[in-house]
């Protein structure tokens, strides 16, 4: 009888362990679970903080008034001008909101503007290509939406 009561004991503290083991191993998951939306947060681009200051530097001394190829990217008119707006030289959308490929802006960018069926040249016309980490803040505006954040 006796026997019988230890050994339900070391029962009991066994599955006590496994749960405790579990729970640590929920644990874990849940930890990454909380932290991927704060970096989703920190990497999240806004328009008027990440691209527009690209475009003022980049792009506004062609891209202003009517806009070299109709295309205005001064600030309060860039966004209007790029997101859902039919590009006057290829086949594709200026930029299409979650979709950088469909957008040729971004085909512009990375000089691959003849391979979707556009012309002219990469952008910024005449300069250095912006780097890496720009075009992709650009690329990573379009995923999320393209918004006027
Ligand atoms: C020195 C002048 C100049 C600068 C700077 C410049 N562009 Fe352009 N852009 C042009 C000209 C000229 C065209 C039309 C000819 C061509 O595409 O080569 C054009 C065309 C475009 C088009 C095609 C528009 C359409 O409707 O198909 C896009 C998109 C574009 N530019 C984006 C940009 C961006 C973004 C920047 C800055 C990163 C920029 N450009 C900088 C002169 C410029």
């Amino acid at each position: 009888m006796i026997k019988r009561t230890k050994s339900r004991y070391v029962f009991l503290l066994v599955v006590f362990t496994i749960v405790i083991a579990a729970a640590g191993a929920c644990g874990s998951p849940d930890q990454t679970d909380t932290t991927t939306p704060t970096v989703t947060t920190s990497s999240q681009v806004r328009f008027s903080a990440d691209i527009q200051p690209l475009f003022n530097s980049r792009c506004v001394a062609c891209h202003q008034g009517v806009g070299d190829a109709g295309l205005s990217l001064e600030p309060g008119k860039a966004h209007a001008s790029l997101v859902n707006v039919a590009s006057t030289q290829s086949p594709l959308v200026r930029v299409t909101p979650g979709n950088p490929e469909q957008s040729y802006l971004l085909h512009k960018l990375n000089g691959t503007q003849l391979q979707v069926g556009g012309t002219g040249s990469r952008m910024p016309f005449g300069s250095s290509a912006l780097s890496a980490s720009q075009i992709d803040l650009v690329r990573n505006w379009i995923s999320q939406g393209a918004q006027n954040n």
